[in-house]
């Protein structure tokens, strides 16, 4: 009986992990930044961090959380040893980061409630339309936005309000499975189009000439952002696992389903796109520009797939927005004894007053007015999350774990699951390769 309890746990917490980590990153975002920086050189720093630092990091984020089994502040209080310097019992402060990420999340969740509903009432029949449907709602329609980001921020909110653990997981058990067998039906069936090979020679075969500085930086801030690392997000789902789970295996899985699932969406996106004359630098739009046109074409049970594919994202996006705003809530809970509706209620509602400005900051007629460094509020918060914020966060988990902590309460949790050579790469990645190539990034990110 013991037994089947601790592996249900397991499977639960990957599935939970998984969860917070498959979302809009891997179908909205990867595939419009993608498209944006140029394809293949991208996605190959993409995947390199992801290997080289992000499964590292994402298993350290995991080791803080199983080890210290609270919120992030109180995880790197009690996880330093005694007479640590004053930052570090700071440190924590990052799920901070997890409010901003929310500011654009919240509005992206809302335009696919609205893509519900197109799927519903007619889907655009051509490339054109798609754009037209897309731009209409992305840069004139504020009210409506705002209304369905409201939807969004309650939505989450009465999720956190009622404990999260348990629907989320059923949920996930069946949500992830279905996503990949969507994507992977629509990626058998653009196989037959000559535009297939286009979309993987796009993805796949780097260009390093296309490869800009700034296309690097996003590229690892991506690969944070996608792993949920740093904010303390996978540290508050690790918080209440069992002593003997093996977090090695179960960083292993989150990462390569979340990769998976990131390059099918591309492949399958930018077929589509690519057979409907489409450009792949569209931004934000992309998801929404490409697939309604071959859900229409499909008919009848084109909408069924529109439906079920909308549906399916809005669900990740949601269970990945809980997991942005859950570290806040736990720290309000334990530390400030907020009541849990007090503690969901003020953090929702500062992100939701500065998403009603991200939206603005995009439509037409307001948008002059709501930009930084002559980017839109919506773009400019995007960028500093993946350039500044993202990496930040892991750098300080990499630092804390490699050098903060004692090394054997560290081999401690590892040794048995990895094996003697696995750990000390790992070791070495989080202590020396990350932080590194964190540094790198910022020393580039300032001559920019
Ligand atoms: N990884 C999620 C996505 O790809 C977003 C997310 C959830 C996240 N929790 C996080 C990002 C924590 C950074 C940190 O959509």
């Amino acid at each position: 009986m013991q037994n089947h309890v601790a592996k249900f746990s397991r499977v639960g917490f990957i599935l939970s992990a998984a969860g917070a980590a498959v979302g809009l990153g891997n179908i909205w975002k990867f595939p419009y930044i993608t498209g944006v920086y140029g394809g293949g050189a991208f996605v190959m720093v993409y995947l390199v961090t992801i290997l080289l630092i992000g499964v590292s990091l994402l298993i350290a984020e995991m080791l803080m959380g199983k080890r210290g089994g609270a919120d992030a502040v109180s995880n790197f209080q009690t996880e330093a040893p005694k007479g640590s310097s004053w930052a570090w019992t700071k440190a924590g402060y990052l799920f901070v980061i997890g409010l901003i990420i929310m500011t654009f999340y919240s509005v992206v969740i809302g335009w696919i409630f609205y893509y519900l509903y197109v799927a519903v009432t007619g889907l655009p029949t051509s490339q054109k339309e798609a754009e037209d449907v897309f731009n209409a709602l992305y840069s004139n329609a504020p009210y409506l936005q705002m209304a369905l980001h409201t939807l969004s921020v309650v939505i989450v909110g009465v999720v956190l309000v009622r404990g999260v653990k348990n629907g989320i997981e059923k949920v996930n058990v069946v949500l992830i499975p279905m996503l990949i067998l969507i994507l992977l039906g629509l990626m058998f069936y653009s196989m037959g189009y000559d535009s297939f090979g286009k979309a993987l020679s796009f993805m796949f075969n780097p260009d390093f000439s296309k490869l800009s500085g700034e296309a690097i930086i996003r590229a690892v801030g991506h690969s944070f952002f996608t792993l949920s690392i740093g904010i303390g997000s996978i540290m508050a789902y690790a918080a209440s696992l069992p002593k003997h789970t093996n977090i090695f295996q179960a960083g292993l899985w989150v990462a390569f389903l979340d990769t998976f699932i990131a390059l099918l969406a591309g492949v399958v996106i930018f077929s589509f796109l690519f057979q409907f004359g489409g450009e792949p630098a569209k931004g934000p739009g992309l998801v929404f520009m490409s697939l309604p046109v071959i859900f229409s074409q499909l008919g009848g049970i084109g909408i069924v797939i529109a439906l079920l594919f909308f549906l399916g994202l809005a669900f990740a996006g949601l269970t990945s927005a809980i997991s942005l705003v859950e570290p806040t809530v736990m720290y309000l809970e334990r530390r400030w004894s907020f009541s849990k509706g007090g503690a969901v209620f003020w953090s929702s509602l500062l992100y939701f007053a500065v998403g009603i400005l991200v939206i603005l900051s995009i439509s037409d007629g307001f948008k002059e007015s709501f930009t930084i460094g002559g980017k839109p509020l919506f773009d400019a918060l995007e960028f500093a999350v993946d350039s500044f914020l993202m990496p930040l966060g892991g750098i300080l988990i990499a630092l804390f774990v490699g050098f903060a902590m004692k090394r054997d309460i560290v081999e401690g949790e590892l040794l048995g699951h990895m094996g003697n050579t696995v750990f000390k790469i790992w070791y070495f990645s989080i202590r020396f390769i990350a932080p590194l190539a964190v540094l790198f990034l910022a020393y580039n990110a300032l001559k920019m």
